[in-house]
């Protein structure tokens, strides 16, 4: 979907996948692992900056980016406004070059919003964003649907796509937001080492 399709629907104020708090995979997430080496996360497809702001909450050197100018204008006000400190640039993940490599990349709700064809480029950005030894942690929204956004993937695909250059650490069906209970599967990927 183009930047323009993404900007008209927060023009619109038709972001219904913004349920106003971030997702309570990723909150129980990091109550489970208090522990994790505060690295720098990055989030793409942030949106209005939810998981940002959980990930920031936790000492995180968080970075939220955005193909939407009006979800990183919005994220950077709810940010200043909530006293946290995080960063967010204007960036179509898929395609551009990261200002720097992380060691995390947090994945909710944009692997399923973007076209099923553009997963090879998305698979790749993750190799492209991510320091060699990086993490790679995503709440997946297994729905079956095949008109998106969203669209529905299965366990098998994020296996077949995901597995060749990382490890599996953890996997479980987390808490969701009420409308996706048992429609959300965590997974958490260390990057293979080459
Ligand atoms: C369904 S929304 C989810 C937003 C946020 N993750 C949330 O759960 O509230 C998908 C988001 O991905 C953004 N997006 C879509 N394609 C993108 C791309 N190629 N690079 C960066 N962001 C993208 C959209 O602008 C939108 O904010």
């Amino acid at each position: 979907m183009s930047r323009d399709y993404w900007e008209t629907r927060y023009q619109s104020g038709d972001m219904h996948w913004d349920k106003g708090a971030p997702s309570p995979g990723l909150v129980d997430f990091l109550a489970a692992h208090p522990d994790l080496p505060r690295g720098a996360v990055c989030v793409p497809g942030c949106g209005t900056g939810h998981d940002v702001r959980e990930f920031a909450r936790a000492g995180f050197d968080t970075f939220g980016f955005d193909i939407a100018p009006s979800a990183i204008q919005l994220a950077t006000e709810k940010t200043k406004a909530a006293g946290l400190k995080a960063k967010f640039q204007l960036a179509d993940f898929l395609h551009d070059e990261p200002p720097q490599k992380f060691d995390w990349i947090f994945e909710h709700t944009l692997f399923c919003a973007i076209k099923p064809q553009e997963r090879e480029d998305y698979v790749r950005a993750a190799l492209r964003w991510l320091k060699p030894d990086g993490q790679y942690l995503a709440v997946n929204y297994m729905i079956p649907d095949k008109d998106g956004p969203p669209f529905g993937t299965t366990r098998e695909e994020l296996e077949r796509r995901f597995s060749p250059h990382f490890e599996l650490v953890e996997e479980l069906v987390p808490r969701s937001y009420p409308n996706r209970t048992g429609l959300e599967l965590l997974l958490w990927w260390r990057r293979k080492v080459r």
